[in-house]
C-alpha cells in the first residue's frame, strides 16, 4: 500500500526504512527522497514508533 503518494513510498519501504531511523527526515533520506505536502509525516512518524515498541519488546524478552 503507498503509505506517500507524492513520492510513490509504500508501507514496506518506510517500515524497513524506519528501523533504527532518529527521525521522519532520516527515514526519507533513506528511502532517497525529500517530503513534499507532509500528508504522510504522521504516519511516517508511527513507522518509528512501531519501530521502537518492537526494539524495547525485544530487549524485554531478552532480558527475561
Ligand atoms: S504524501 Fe508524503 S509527502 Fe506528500
Amino acid at each position: 500500500m503507498y503509505v506517500c503518494l507524492c513520492n510513490a513510498i509504500r508501507d514496506r519501504e518506510f517500515a524497513a526504512a524506519a528501523n533504527g531511523a532518529a527521525n521522519v527526515a532520516d527515514v526519507f533520506r533513506r528511502c532517497g527522497r525529500k517530503p513534499q505536502c507532509g500528508k504522510c509525516l504522521p504516519d511516517v512518524a508511527n513507522f518509528i514508533e512501531e519501530t521502537l515498541v518492537e526494539a524495547g519488546s525485544m530487549k524485554a524478552i531478552a532480558a527475561e
